[in-house]
């Protein structure tokens, strides 16, 4: 089983980003994690990060016929990104969205998320859990 884990704008800067609000983990270790649970899962884990909408557009159109998965934290083109969604209904993989924060607890722009309706489902507010959840129910439901 292939995945692609996409990290949308911002992340990068996680570990010294808005700790209280993102917590302390960078992306390196967040990424080690997912690695690590990809292992015991037995599945492979392709991982980009973008600051770029239209590298990240890119990136899902690509992966059309080579993953079976995406996991995708698009960060704030949550809130803006038509293209993103357009982009993950055209390639048709199941995709599972999360967010570090809890997106629905937070300034009332970030309760709307574009990708969610056309998502499996959306995981938030766990921290680098709601990534682990995330693949973990991703993988599962791959496997059905
Ligand atoms: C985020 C939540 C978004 O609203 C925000 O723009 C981010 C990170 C999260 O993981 O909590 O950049 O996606």
């Amino acid at each position: 089983m292939k995945i692609l884990v996409l990290h949308g704008p911002n992340l990068n800067l996680l570990g010294t980003r808005e700790p209280a609000v993102y917590g302390n983990f960078t992306l390196d270790e967040i990424n080690t994690e997912l690695r690590k649970l990809g292992n015991e899962m037995g599945c492979e884990i392709s991982i980009v990060q973008s600051n770029s909408e239209g590298t990240l557009v890119d990136t899902i159109q690509s992966a059309s016929g080579k993953f079976d998965g995406i996991l995708i934290n698009p960060a704030a083109y949550t809130h803006t990104s038509v293209a993103i969604r357009d982009a993950l209904s055209a390639v048709a993989i199941p995709t599972v969205e999360v967010h570090l924060s809890n997106i629905h607890s937070r300034e009332e722009f970030r309760s709307k998320s574009f990708v969610a309706p056309i998502a499996v489902g959306q995981i938030c507010g766990f921290g680098v859990d709601s990534y682990l959840l995330g693949l973990q129910a991703l993988c599962r439901h791959i496997k059905k």
